[in-house]
């Protein structure tokens, strides 16, 4: 299928981006031929990468009903892609009808279909930017008067750090981040790592270089920097499926296979 409404005229048709990639591997619509290209050629040398992209957005939903649960009423998504299944909004509205999120990607298609799918959603909201502009993010969605600073906000960093380079700060990024946020608030983030990883899933990141968003593979060190000052939750910065699992699922012998890790903390 092929994208079908409210895409802008400036989308480059010819390269592929990370946004629909991800969303073709969910099985979303919201892709182009160039991009179902690039995701077979990653697929055949990362057969795992289906399962484990699937497995990030399941991580998600869990980590979402879980900060619900803890209270949370605001939710700052960056990185946020294409709404395809189970978004956050639907995840935390469902538990809590007054949840409010705000959603942020680069790419434009991401933005666009966010955007028509959320026309209507009073407590939702979309922004254009680049995570590498956080304190513009933050005063954009205070504007929205969807985030209250001085409340508990839970920040979503899934799937996204791993297209930072550490040329453009990501440390820098999620300590600025972090330090606007009110006390009880909770940071998440879900990175690729190289931890565990054959040789083949190397040659994939070096593929990734042909989209805009180049995949920069972190250890769990280097991961666990991202969170600074706050407390992880149990059970700590993981390999998705181990957070929190609800059921049985792919990865359970062998949850390296996932090849990236989850983790939430709270301030
Ligand atoms: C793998 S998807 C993750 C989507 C969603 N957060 C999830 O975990 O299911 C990564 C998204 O990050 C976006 N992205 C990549 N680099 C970005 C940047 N520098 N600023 C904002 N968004 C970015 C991509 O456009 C894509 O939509």
């Amino acid at each position: 299928m092929e994208l079908s409404s409210g895409v802008p005229d400036d989308i480059d048709v010819t390269r592929p981006s990370a946004a629909r990639v991800y969303d073709y591997f969910l099985g979303g619509a919201h892709n182009f031929e160039v991009d179902r290209q690039l995701a077979a050629q990653i697929a055949s040398l990362t057969p795992n990468l289906a399962q484990t992209m699937r497995a990030n957005r399941s991580f998600l939903r869990r980590a979402v009903r879980y900060l619900v649960a803890e209270g949370i009423e605001q939710f700052l998504d960056l990185g946020s892609g294409i709404p395809t299944v189970g978004n956050v909004h639907e995840v935390a509205q469902d538990a809590n009808p007054q949840a409010r999120v705000v959603y942020v990607d680069v790419d434009p298609v991401a933005v666009a279909q966010s955007r028509a799918i959320l026309d209507g959603n009073k407590r939702t909201g979309v922004i254009h930017a680049d995570v590498r502009e956080p304190d513009r993010i933050v005063a954009e969605a205070v504007d929205l008067g969807l985030i209250d600073l001085s409340r508990p906000l839970a920040v979503l960093l899934a799937g996204v750090l791993h297209f930072i380079p550490d040329a453009d700060d990501p440390t820098g990024i999620t300590a600025r981040l972090r330090s606007v946020t009110a006390p009880g608030s909770f940071l998440l983030v879900s990175h690729a790592t190289q931890d565990g990883q054959p040789p083949e899933v190397l040659a994939a990141q070096r593929l990734s270089a042909r989209t805009d968003t180049e995949i920069h593979l972190r250890s769990h060190d280097r991961i666990l920097e991202y969170f600074g000052d706050f407390t992880l939750v149990e059970p700590g910065l993981v390999f998705l499926t181990r957070w929190r699992p609800e059921q049985v699922g792919d990865f359970d012998e062998h949850p390296e296979q996932v090849g990236a890790y989850g983790g939430v903390a709270r301030k």
